[in-house]
């Protein structure tokens, strides 16, 4: 079971700071909501902050893409150390070439490569074809662009379908869930399915020294 802490609830002026809440902790990885202002209704760090953060990072650092252009992203990343380069599906449904061309594309510059559904897209958009080229699926579990917003339930179906496509097809990407997880809703995601689990508000509003507590109460 990874947790990925999103940064977006974190103390913008403190980053550095933040990070050693994480410090001695495994199975950790730091979640990065880069958002263009264009594919959702805000902005939060580019490339220079994660440039920064990637030289002292101690976990692999987890970029969740919502933008219009991911190939920009992609070739303007690349040295920055990112584990994990996920995008969204949205942007293809009409042009499912280019989609798993952009997938390959990715997989060649980064360890890991994702794709992301908003909640009002069905999991079934995400054909055999495609779950084969995949590292990892998101499943947002709250209209993404904003933290602190309230779980949608309707993720859990898509969680649980995904896990048992993964079965059928003998596939192993990891399913991970975004968007109001706390202690309650973790436990349900994981039930169905999740092991990979995004959290914000959750982790970021306990003090630090509670941090270790807090994440395991999740998982536990
Ligand atoms: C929303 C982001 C999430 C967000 C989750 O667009 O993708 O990663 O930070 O925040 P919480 O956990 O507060 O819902
Ligand atoms: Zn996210």
């Amino acid at each position: 079971m990874i947790v990925s802490p999103s940064l977006l609830a974190a103390d913008f002026l403190n980053l550095q700071h933040e990070l050693k809440r994480f410090d001695g902790l495994s199975d950790i990885w730091l979640h990065l909501d880069i958002m263009d202002g264009h594919f959702v209704p805000n902005l939060t760090f580019g490339h220079p902050v994660v440039e920064l953060l990637a030289k002292i990072a101690k976990h692999p650092l987890d970029a969740h893409f919502m933008v219009t252009n991911p190939e920009f992203y992609i070739d303007t990343f690349k040295n920055y150390k990112i584990h994990n380069f996920t995008f969204h599906y949205e942007l293809f449904t009409e042009n499912k070439d280019e989609l798993i061309r952009l997938i390959k594309k990715a997989k060649a510059f980064y360890p890991s490569v994702g794709l992301s559904i908003k909640p009002n897209t069905d999991v079934t958009v995400l054909t055999d074809e495609i779950l084969k080229e995949l590292d990892l699926v998101l499943v947002m579990s709250v209209e993404p662009g904003f933290g602190g917003q309230k779980f949608m339930p309707n993720s859990l179906k898509k969680v649980e379908q995904l896990s048992i496509k993964r079965l059928e097809l003998a596939l192993n990407y990891s399913i991970q869930i975004d968007g109001g997880i706390n202690e309650e809703t973790a436990k349900v995601a994981i039930k169905a399915g999740a092991d990979n689990l995004v959290a914000g508000s959750a982790i970021f509003k306990h003090p630090m020294e509670n941090t270790a507590t807090a994440i395991k109460n999740m998982i536990s």
